[in-house]
């Protein structure tokens, strides 16, 4: 639905500077501006996405005031995630920003406090489904062996999948309300004060009444209180699932629309993407259909958004420290409600949700804990995590840091040569939102 409200907005697009500039340009002249606006963001938000972008980037939302915003983490010129290292402390200001980061992992608004993952990005989370336990059939290969369908879990928002959407029947609302009031992120004491703030701003009273037909921003009832919160909630969401985040503006969309051509290098990459043993074996996780030798179509997020231990080692610079090993979507579990999930959690210790790919070429550290620094490392450790001896810049892979429940499907020794790694790579960079290259 997402995806043809974005056709819509193009083909309006198109339909607009077509017959503006027909008269006194051709047809070749118009796609060069419908890219370029597109490039430019130039997208009509509807009241209730401008009220969330304006929240979403509202540094007075932190406590102290004026450190941090959701847009500190999930930054647009990082593809809507965070950054790599940013000097804490006095250094952070000298480069126009309040707070750091030390190895992917984001500084919360107080001084020096640190989680332990590294922001995903906020774009495209929009397409995560509600949190469910779902039923894969086997593929051709499981059922020459004899293996029958498989229960994965699927959907929700966070590593873990603990933003489950179940209550707001939106992953992305329930996500939203989190951070405000997180320690080590904007650390509001509760929803009345972040309430309060909006509620003397003028900006917001307009656009909460263009939202939502009331002006009151009312925190003054508990009753009220919740309520305007999850409408918080419900406008970050709207914002993130806006053409403007979701943007499907990158080389692999013009690609598939007809108007980009991929070089040998990135084609070469696409079909070792797509292809099973000895192939890269990446659509299984990364591709919505989960089909080998499809291209992914146009409006894949390239994820499947299920969770798996890949054997990521843990990030020895992790502030956040390494006491105990990660258990992701396990940990979740284990405290959930429902019996038949809780009583599933130790088969899913240490696996994450499988982030789509798209703007990963932004992306400045990879993997829940942020532990590979590029894109080359990361397609490296995918294909010889299992080799002896096998490591990156001469330093051998690292154990995992949760050794059970891995994955041995596609991860570990692909048998890929260093320039199918390189192709693999470059195709990789050819989702990244914002493309204002050569249309033909
Ligand atoms: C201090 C940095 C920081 C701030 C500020 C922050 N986030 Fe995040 N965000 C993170 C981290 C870290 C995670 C992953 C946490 C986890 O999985 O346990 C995350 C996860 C998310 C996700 C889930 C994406 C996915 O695919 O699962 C979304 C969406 C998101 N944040 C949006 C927001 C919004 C909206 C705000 C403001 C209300 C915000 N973030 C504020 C660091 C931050
Ligand atoms: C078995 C499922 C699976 C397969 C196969 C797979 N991935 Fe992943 N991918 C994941 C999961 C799960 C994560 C997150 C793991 C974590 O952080 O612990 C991930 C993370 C990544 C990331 C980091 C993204 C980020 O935002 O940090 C990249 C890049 C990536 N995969 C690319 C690939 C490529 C390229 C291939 C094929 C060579 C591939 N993946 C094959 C499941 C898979």
């Amino acid at each position: 639905m997402l995806h043809s409200k974005k056709l819509q907005a193009a083909a309006v697009l198109f339909l607009s500077v077509f017959i503006l500039d027909s008269c006194k340009k051709d047809i070749t002249d118009s796609a060069l501006e419908i890219e370029s606006a597109r490039a430019k963001n130039k997208t009509v938000l509807t009241p209730i996405q401008q009220l969330g972008k304006q929240i979403f980037f509202d540094a007075r939302l932190s406590e102290p005031v004026g450190v941090q915003s959701c847009g500190s983490c999930h930054a647009p010129q990082v593809g809507f995630s965070g950054f790599g290292e940013i000097p804490t402390g006095g250094a952070a200001s000298a480069q126009g920003f309040k707070r750091g980061f030390v190895a992917g992992i984001g500084e919360g608004a107080v001084a020096g406090a640190f989680g332990r993952r590294k922001p995903p990005t906020a774009a495209y989370a929009t397409m995560s489904p509600i949190f469910t336990l779902t039923t894969v059939p086997p593929d051709p290969a499981e059922i020459a062996l004899g293996i029958g369908p498989a229960k994965i879990f699927q959907g929700g928002l966070f590593w873990d999948g603990r933003a489950t959407g179940l209550r707001l029947n939106s992953t992305a609302a329930e996500q939203a309300l989190g951070p405000f009031l997180a320690d080590k992120e904007q650390n509001h004491t509760n929803p009345a004060q972040v309430l309060g703030k909006l509620r003397n701003n003028r900006a917001y009273i307009a656009l909460w009444q263009a939202a939502f037909g009331s002006p009151d921003i009312n925190n003054l009832t508990a009753e009220q209180t919740a309520l305007n919160y999850d409408r918080v909630g419900q406008a970050i969401a709207a914002y993130e699932g806006s053409p403007e985040v979701n943007q499907f503006s990158s080389k692999y969309d013009a690609y598939k629309a007809g108007r980009a051509t991929l070089t040998p290098l990135e084609a070469e990459g696409l079909s070792l993407f797509i292809a099973p043993a000895p192939g890269g074996e990446c659509y299984d996780c990364h591709t919505q259909s989960r089909l080998a030798n499809v291209e992914p179509p146009v409006g894949d997020p390239f994820t499947t958004f299920m969770y798996f231990n890949d054997g990521i080692p843990a990030n020895p610079n992790n502030p956040g420290g390494n006491v105990a090993p990660d258990a992701g979507l396990g940990g979740m579990l284990e405290t959930s409600s429902n019996p038949e999930w809780r009583a599933m959690a130790s088969i899913e210790y240490g696996k994450f949700k499988t982030p789509t790919l798209r703007n990963v070429g932004k992306a400045q550290k990879f993997m829940h804990n942020g532990v590979f620094s590029s894109l080359e490392e990361v397609v490296h450790f995918y294909n010889t995590r299992d080799l002896l001896g096998a490591g990156w810049n001469g330093v051998p892979w690292a154990a995992p840091e949760y050794p059970f429940n891995m994955d041995f499907h596609g991860v570990g020794g692909l048998g890929l040569t260093a320039n199918q790694e390189a192709a693999i790579v470059a195709f990789m960079k050819t989702l990244s939102d914002g493309y204002t290259g050569p249309t033909q």
